[in-house]
């Protein structure tokens, strides 16, 4: 007959192995190890035949022995009593519950594609402080204290220093460019601007511009109005028509408004357009030589053109967004619309 050690080596590589099936071969396997008449109490039966010197180790062994079998035992009955208190085993054939995935913002979406169609005709994106001071927002752009201009735009003031706005343009970032980085400059400026306006379908006291700024020698009219055509082609596609409209900005001259064909009714007439088959989108001229004096730049050597334009009136005309409210109000009806563009 195998020695102690010897059965007792054999059963462990049994238990080790040992994973049941079931509940029932984990019952076999109980009352096999360790029932009333199981291996563990035989194996303590058989130390009386061992002789007395070495007693004492056989019964270590014997006990890790038992506390194998018992631990194994013990695991599985427990994993099977989880189990069976969270219901039917878990199928891991089934699918997922699928995580909503967020959208982006019809408005990022709108600025993203901005600034990609400008990047691919060399335009960098440059960016400024939302809290402007006079100097950037008015002065420096050819709005000295008191010029009327300074009307145009319902300006808030930060009431403990009056010298300091929330920017009505992201003309100031391009006022920081100019001041900062050497010619030539080509930048487009997106972000956030504040007007106090009351809030209505048509106005709000915050929206988001995207001007561009290029100065350079030998730049002109010309240029600034193929690069806007571009812009609008890439924008709104292929043989949307384009018309400029004199207009006024301190910092321009000349200046111009632009206009598009209606996007809508393609120019016989509707809401959007008004009846009129053309939809203002952005502001533009020639940088004014005044501007580029108060940052040093000779008007004799250099000119320059800049654009800006409302990027919820972007959004409007191309996706028929008609409340303006509707941007900032978080409705997840709304915001989800935009998740294929
Ligand atoms: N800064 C002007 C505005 O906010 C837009 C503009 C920019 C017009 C550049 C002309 C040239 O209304």
């Amino acid at each position: 007959m195998a020695s102690l050690q010897e059965q007792i080596q054999q059963f462990e590589q049994e238990i080790n192995s040992f994973v049941p099936a079931n509940i029932a071969e984990l019952e076999d396997y109980r009352i096999r190890f360790l029932g009333a008449k199981g291996i563990v109490k035989q194996l303590f039966g058989e130390m009386k035949s061992v002789p007395a010197e070495e007693r004492k180790e056989a019964g270590q062994v014997l006990n890790g022995f038992k506390m194998l079998a018992e631990s194994k035992y013990e695991s599985f009955k427990s994993l099977q009593e989880t189990t069976a208190a969270k219901g039917p085993a878990i199928d891991n054939t089934l699918p997922g519950t699928p995580m909503p995935i967020g959208t982006r913002h019809p408005l990022r979406v709108v600025e993203n594609k901005i600034i990609s169609i400008f990047e691919r005709i060399g335009f960098s994106v440059a960016t400024g402080p939302e809290i402007e001071d006079d100097w950037h927002n008015f002065t420096s752009l050819n709005m000295p204290e008191h010029h009327p201009a300074r009307d145009m735009q319902d300006t808030f003031y930060v009431s403990s220093d009056p010298a300091w706005v929330l920017r009505t343009h992201t003309s100031s970032a391009q006022a920081r460019i100019l001041e900062s980085q050497p010619l030539p400059i080509r930048v487009i400026c997106p972000g956030r601007v504040y007007r106090n306006e009351t809030i209505s379908a048509r106005a709000h006291c915050f929206f988001h511009q995207c001007e561009g700024l290029y100065v350079d020698k030998n730049v002109s009219f010309a240029d600034l109005k193929q690069t806007l055509y571009y812009f609008v082609t890439e924008m709104f596609g292929e043989g949307t028509q384009v018309r400029f409209r004199p207009s006024y900005f301190p910092f321009t001259e000349p200046s111009a408004e632009m206009d598009i064909s209606c996007t809508v009714c393609g120019g016989s007439g509707c809401n959007l357009c008004k009846h009129t088959g053309w939809v203002e989108i952005l502001g533009c001229g020639m940088v004014h030589p005044n501007m580029l004096r108060n940052f040093g730049i000779d008007p004799e050597v250099y000119t320059g053109f800049a654009f800006g334009m409302g990027v919820e009136r972007i959004t409007q005309v191309k996706y028929q967004v008609n409340d303006l409210r509707l941007y900032s109000q978080n409705d997840v009806r709304f915001l989800r619309q935009f998740q294929s563009i």
